[in-house]
């Protein structure tokens, strides 16, 4: 089977058909136009081991959409609290014969570990520090909607980039299609070499922001910290905070984004986060629906009989 456990490995074709899938459910989600059905018989489990409000509702939502039995597995009610091994999880789960299973864990791997031992596609719903698939799709689409197309377009991707997934998957995301990606943080929380994976990194948040197009903030992943990685929020807020004032040093028509859940004071402010005419905030969500639409209806394609992805 084919998964979707990240960006990594995905040809510029590959997203842009995944995107191109995603438009076609955006207006019939606002239009709430009778449903394609086209999952129907489809068995989801989406087995959750992490919080998670937006991307485990989209995924129900996207699901029942389409037609398909959607049964939610949230670890804190289920055997693993009990001992219950991840493998052993992954083949209880496949002897339910589900149909298609989205993950997400804490561990970066656990994804791929789940992938190996099931018959069935996996879809990656966020796993530790390593990638967050449909998060960087949907990311994606929400740029190519506002801004017309996304190469060449000067992303600034500012926060704690070395414990985010958010920001891995999209950096692999935009550098595929293109774009100019600036990244942004103290140097204790900038990953080693990130200049390897073809981007250019900025401890001066101000610099960064000339010219961008592209404003995404990112949140202290304060779970996957033990202290010790900024002196204080107060100094971070002052330094890596977005606010208006600062905002002006980006172009006239440039776009702020978020994944969620925000930090408000902390990374972004208010005034900036709700700014209806530069905040793609809720937008996001919305285009994070029609992308998991579009990842599930393909990655099952070849299970339903209906040729595959590209
Ligand atoms: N952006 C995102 O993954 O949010 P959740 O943790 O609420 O799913």
């Amino acid at each position: 089977h084919r998964h979707l456990t990240g960006i990594e490995g995905l040809q510029p074709h590959e997203i842009l058909f995944l995107l191109d899938e995603a438009e076609q459910w955006i207006d019939a989600n606002r239009s709430r136009a009778p449903g394609d059905q086209r999952l129907k018989g489809v068995t989801q489990i989406n087995a959750f081991f992490e919080n998670s409000t937006r991307t485990l509702l989209s995924f129900e939502i996207a699901g029942k959409r389409l037609g398909a039995d959607v049964v939610n597995m949230h670890a804190g009610q289920s055997s693993v609290k009990k001992g219950e091994t991840l493998i052993d999880t992954a083949v209880t789960l496949n002897a339910m014969r589900a149909d298609v299973i989205v993950i997400r864990h804490s561990s970066s791997g656990a994804v791929q570990l789940i992938a190996d031992k099931v018959d069935c596609p996996v879809l990656n719903a966020g796993d530790g520090w390593h990638e967050h698939p449909t998060q960087a799709l949907l990311d994606a689409l929400t740029i190519r909607r506002r801004l017309g197309e996304i190469a060449h377009k000067r992303v600034v991707i500012c926060g704690d980039i070395l414990h985010s997934r958010v920001a891995r998957s999209n950096i692999l995301a935009l550098t595929t299609l293109a774009a100019e990606v600036r990244v942004v943080a103290p140097a204790t929380l900038m990953p080693h070499a990130i200049e390897s994976m073809g981007v250019t990194p900025f401890t001066d948040f101000d610099a960064a922001l000339e010219g961008a197009d592209v404003v995404m903030m990112l949140r202290l992943q304060n779970e996957r910290m033990n202290g010790g990685f900024i002196p204080s929020t107060r100094e971070y807020h002052l330094r890596y905070g977005l606010t208006r004032e600062r905002l002006k040093r980006a172009e006239p028509h440039a776009i702020v984004m978020h994944p969620g859940p925000m930090n408000r004071g902390i990374e972004i402010n208010s005034d900036v986060a709700d700014d209806s005419e530069r905040s793609t905030i809720t937008e996001q969500v919305e285009m994070g629906v029609a992308v998991r639409m579009a990842c599930l209806d393909v990655l099952t394609r070849r299970s339903r009989g209906v040729e595959g992805w590209a």
